[in-house]
């Protein structure tokens, strides 16, 4: 089954081609906007409008040079929560437009479970449990014994890669933090001690901002805090993750989302999944991102839902989550 999917609920405008038979990416195309200071949703909003042509016309490109057309699609799939409704608006607008006009059936999808389910795809596990940590999101989540998912812990404030982020720009590495510091981390192995805040299954990080920002002002090294910063956040996860793996009972475990690329952390969940004998993966980078190959797959595991006709339904849901999407 040939797949497009188009990914549209933030910062990214992707459109992507699975031969869901072969298990093939056939074409990948993204354009992202520049957040470095923030999502201005008007500016965001006009990014897409602008942009989405681009992307758009690199699959029409792609599908002459392979002797393909609209037509040989089989299902177009696109993210319909939760995001920002300006952005949303525009990939639901083109996946409309597309569904029409070459009459292909069109299926509405949710973005965090095509995060989850896009690591299954790739790692053949069964039914892990993960951890979600991108810049907004940092969620524990697994499917219960109804098949339903689930978040079993999250952070009761911002997410773990914003903090990143945020200190990185307060220390004045730059922009995205989470790689500059774990780079900045490999020259320290001086820990402070910072606020740990782990309550239940939830953290906080909050109070540890606030913290990092005062020892930045008293001078304290940059690459001790990134080293102690490091640490901390990733053990505050890890100790939510294996009381959730004990609950559950699973004996896979992945981690998707921005922060999924930090050594440290996949070293941390490495040795936390080795005492439990339980198994970790880690799958290609770029699928840990937001993408359209993820919203693809997801469509294909939706695809009774899809429809010719029924538009009406299909309209951006911005406040969604994992657990109430499309019951
Ligand atoms: P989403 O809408 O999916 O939540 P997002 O923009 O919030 O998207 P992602 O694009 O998934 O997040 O990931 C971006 C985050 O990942 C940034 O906060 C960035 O600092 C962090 N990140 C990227 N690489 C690393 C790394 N090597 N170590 C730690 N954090 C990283
Ligand atoms: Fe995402």
């Amino acid at each position: 089954m040939l797949i497009l999917g188009i990914e549209s609920t933030a910062h990214t405008f992707a459109m992507g081609l699975l031969e869901t038979s072969k298990k093939q990416v056939l074409f990948h195309e993204k354009v992202q906007f520049q957040n470095d200071v923030g999502m201005d949703p008007r500016k965001l909003g006009d990014f897409h409008t602008r942009e989405f042509s681009s992307v758009l016309l690199k699959l029409t490109e792609f599908l002459k040079k392979e002797h393909l057309t609209f037509a040989d699609i089989h299902l177009l799939s696109f993210s319909q929560g939760p995001g920002i409704g300006n952005a949303l608006k525009i990939g639901c607008t083109v996946a409309k437009t597309l569904s029409l006009r070459f009459n292909i059936p069109l299926v509405g999808v949710n973005h965090i479970k095509a995060h989850l389910e896009i690591g299954k795809f790739f790692t053949s596990f069964k039914d892990p449990l993960f951890l979600y940590v991108s810049g907004v999101n940092t969620q524990v989540i697994a499917k219960d014994d109804f098949g339903n998912y689930k978040i079993y812990g999250e952070t009761e404030d911002i997410g773990l890669g914003n903090l990143l982020d945020s200190f990185a720009r307060l220390v004045g590495l730059g922009f995205p933090g989470g790689p500059l510091i774990e780079q900045e981390a490999k020259k320290s192995h001086t820990y402070i001690e910072l606020p740990y805040t782990v309550k239940g299954m939830n953290i906080s990080l909050a109070g540890l901002h606030s913290h990092l920002k005062q020892c930045t002002e008293k001078g304290m090294s940059r690459e001790d805090l990134c080293y102690s910063v490091q640490e901390t956040v990733f053990a505050m996860v890890m100790e939510v993750v294996e009381r959730a793996m004990a609950y559950t009972k699973k004996e896979e475990f992945l981690i998707v989302g921005g922060v999924a690329a930090n050594q440290r952390l996949r070293e941390m969940a490495e040795a936390m999944c080795k005492i439990r004998k339980a198994k970790f993966k880690t799958f290609p980078f770029q699928y840990c991102l937001d993408n359209a190959i993820m919203i693809a797959w997801q469509g294909y595991l939706d695809k009774d839902k899809a429809t010719s006709k029924d538009f009406g339904k299909l309209k951006p849901l911005p406040y969604e989550t994992v657990e109430s999407f499309l019951l």
